[in-house]
């Protein structure tokens, strides 16, 4: 039955390209415990319900007053002038992506596709892992690690600052990781380096590879 998951997952990446103010807190795709434990309940709950949410009314906010904004879409908001709209529609945009790609531990796994594009682009799975990793880790402060598909298809890892998104610079993104302290810092507290690694347990991969072009 892997065609329902596959169309839903369809839909909802539609959803959040083609949405537009007034915006709308999607629920989480699963419990918020279904993450456990290598992100736990009680990070989910805030992460989500607090800020997400907060991303969500701010932008409603910022948006209430500026009628020509509110018919542009999410991704077309991160090209906004004005800060408080660029930044908040990355904060909706990158949660929704995000949650989209997590699943229970220890059940993802990658498909055939998706190993041989990044083969092609890095050689081995092993050394992609390394290259997130260490992207992850080096964003200084907030922001968010990816593995994103440039314009020649070719697969690359890249960080981006705070709510900023790869899509203004081109690229399609894959797959998120959430470096900001909320993301990790209940369970894992100042150690990002335990947070990172432990993330590959929580990737759905089926997702990442419909992401693919
Ligand atoms: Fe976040």
């Amino acid at each position: 039955m892997a065609w329902i998951g596959d169309t839903r997952s369809r839909h909802l990446l539609y959803l959040i390209m083609i949405k537009t103010y007034p915006y709308l807190l999607d629920p989480l795709p699963y419990a918020y415990d279904a993450l456990e434990p290598v992100i736990d309940k009680e990070t989910m709950t805030i992460h989500h319900d607090k800020h997400h949410q907060a991303y969500v009314d701010n932008l409603n906010k910022a948006l209430a007053e500026n009628e020509p904004l509110q018919v542009k879409t999410l991704t077309e908001l991160f090209f906004s002038e004005l800060p408080v709209v660029k930044n908040n529609a990355g904060g909706v945009w990158n949660h929704d992506f995000f949650w989209e790609e997590l699943t229970t531990p220890g059940i993802g796994h990658i498909g055939e596709s998706l190993m041989k594009e990044l083969e092609k682009s890095f050689e081995t799975v092993d050394e992609f892992m390394k290259i997130f990793e260490a992207t992850a880790l080096g964003r200084f402060g907030s922001g968010w690690g990816w593995l994103v598909q440039n314009k020649d298809g070719v697969l690359e890892v890249l960080s981006t600052a705070n709510q900023d998104n790869p899509m203004v610079d081109g690229f399609k993104p894959l797959l998120a990781i959430d470096v900001w302290e909320h993301a990790y810092y209940l369970k894992y507290k100042n150690k990002r380096a335990d947070y990172v690694k432990a993330f590959w347990e929580v990737i759905n991969w089926d997702k990442v590879e419909q992401r693919l072009g």
